[in-house]
């Protein structure tokens, strides 16, 4: 793989997926791996990412010098690009030149491999308070801004590279163009990785991994597991049965999509556990969010255990135990939970599929290597139906986190109408590339006065929260147009009753979370 050298603050994923998107596999590693851990990786080449720090401070963090002796092409890209230069002999400073946003880069010379082909003068996305001040023997300068004189620079002969911009951003021109040219013309690695060959790899694992053997897989509607219950019956056929529980909180039309065109379209064997009457007993009375996600995550595994216990026994019947449990983990979760900088738990994420651990299955996680668009791209190249490709992020405890109060049959009820005509009215308006997701949320314990027809009305609110974003660590709430939110406004006062009032959640992540609960 090419290793991206991750000095943290979560440059490193992006980095990672645009390797990827240049049709070369990558994986993170953090910047404590030491030579030898990297070597034993066998990396075809390196991206040393931005971070936070000044390489000079003391404790910031640094990369084994002898990874410049494994003889691996390196990328060096702002902060990596400052280890780079201070490793290899050079010198960084801190100027009191600070640059940030939108730069002006002119090329130095034609830009040699990496920006040989561009224009003269391109337009940068930087961040940084230090810079190069000048480059290590051997490294020629391939460009410069105003404030930095070495904003690029190469050594051919050891293939090593590096910028002081982010060639990761979409507001660096040629960005991508950059990692491309570092990757197949300075380090010479092919366009190979795509997701038709994600298919036969992870085929041929899975059948290794399982044999003969029977898997149980737990269907939530999602895009993920979806997809990795899709590569498993693509994989081992009649030995994987998949079983989605209906909670009852779920949003409208979801059933049917994964009971009717989930299944037409894989030929999955499927059970669904109608649990609604259970999930609505459980969670009467509680409207403490972190309460009724610990209830939900609690009944989820009741209602799972239940329909294994019987598939178990008729498994064994048959003399073949089920042996193994699908899960749709994907990479950055492994990177975040691996990645051992001790994230705070703000929400206890509840997963529908995320099982007890008690459980004595072997895990198999098909997407574990994947990002979630190579995961839609999968779930495409499969024929999944575009409706559960193309969905949005969805909560495991779903619309019981989006009610702002108790849960109640005839609550979810509303709520359910109100998000189908703000889902509908983003997809008619062709918005839906543009959103990370839109969590509709009803503010069931607060009222407020309005005039309905000829008379005084007393009903809730609801809450229309667009965000935009890469990951959902951080976002920014959409700006929508003004025409589609009238008209989702509109439709939603006049077609679902107790609703006489829109508002729009205009809060960043920091400092709100997507959710409201
Ligand atoms: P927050 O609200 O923490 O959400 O900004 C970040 C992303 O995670 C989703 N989310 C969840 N997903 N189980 C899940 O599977 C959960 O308990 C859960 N809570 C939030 C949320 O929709 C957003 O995409």
């Amino acid at each position: 793989p090419v290793l991206v050298v991750d000095f943290g603050a979560q440059y490193a994923q992006l980095i990672a997926r645009r390797v990827r998107e240049a049709g070369v596999y990558s994986e993170i590693v953090p910047h404590t791996a030491t030579a030898a851990e990297i070597a034993a990786k066998g990396p075809v080449a390196l991206v040393l990412s931005g971070g936070p720090s000044s390489v000079y401070e003391e404790g910031a963090p640094r990369l084994d010098p002898a990874v410049f002796d494994l003889g691996v092409p390196t990328l060096g890209i702002c902060y990596g690009f400052q280890v780079m230069a201070q490793t290899l002999g050079g010198e960084v400073a801190n100027t009191g030149l600070r640059e940030y946003g939108a730069t002006d880069a002119a090329l130095t010379g034609d830009g040699g491999v990496l920006l040989g082909g561009q224009p003269a003068e391109q337009n940068v996305w930087m961040s940084h308070g230090d810079q190069v001040s000048k480059a290590p023997e051997g490294f020629e300068v391939l460009a410069s801004t105003g404030a930095t004189k070495v904003a690029a620079f190469g050594n051919y002969e050891k293939c090593f590279y590096g910028v002081q911009w982010h060639p990761e951003v979409k507001h660096s021109d040629y960005g991508q163009k950059v990692l491309e040219n570092f990757l197949h013309k300075a380090a010479g690695l092919a366009n190979d990785w795509n997701s038709g060959n994600v298919i036969a790899e992870q085929v041929a694992r899975i059948r290794e991994q399982v044999g003969t053997g029977r898997v149980l897989s737990a269907l939530s509607g999602g895009v993920d597991s979806a997809v990795s219950t899709a590569l498993v019956h693509e994989a081992v056929g009649d030995q994987l049965v998949a079983v989605f529980i209906d909670h009852g909180l779920l949003r409208k039309g979801e059933r049917e999509q994964v009971e009717q065109d989930y299944v037409a379209s894989t030929g999955v064997r499927l059970i669904t556990v109608d649990a609604r009457e259970t999930f609505l007993s459980a969670l009467a009375g509680v409207s403490d969010p972190e309460q009724k996600r610990k209830i939900i995550g609690r009944e989820f595994i009741r209602a799972f255990e239940k329909v294994q216990a019987d598939l178990i026994a008729e498994a064994a019947a048959e003399g073949d135990p089920i042996r193994f449990l699908v899960q749709g983990t994907l990479y950055p979760d492994v990177v975040e939970s691996g990645g051992g900088t001790g994230t705070a738990n703000i929400k206890s994420h509840h997963n529908v599929g995320g099982l007890p651990e008690d459980l004595q299955f072997e895990l198999v996680e098909p997407l574990r290597t994947l990002f979630k668009d190579e995961v839609r791209a999968i779930g495409r190249e499969l024929g999944l139906p575009a409706e559960i490709v193309g969905r949005q992020p969805f909560p495991g405890p779903g619309l019981g986190i989006r009610i702002v109060g108790e849960v109640t049959a005839d609550r979810l009820e509303i709520l359910r109408e109100a998000d189908a005509i703000a889902r509908f009215e983003l997809t008619q308006a062709g918005l839906d590339g543009e959103i990370w997701q839109c969590p509709v949320v009803l503010l069931a314990d607060v009222r407020s006065v309005g005039v309905q027809g000829d008379g005084r009305t007393y009903g809730h609110p609801i809450v229309l929260r667009p965000v935009s974003s890469e990951d959902a660590m951080t976002a920014d709430w959409t700006r929508l147009p003004y025409d589609v939110l009238s008209k989702i406004s509109n439709r939603i006062t006049n077609e679902v009753r107790e609703v006489n009032r829109v508002v729009l959640d205009v809060t960043s992540k920091p400092p709100g979370t997507i959710e409201w609960e």
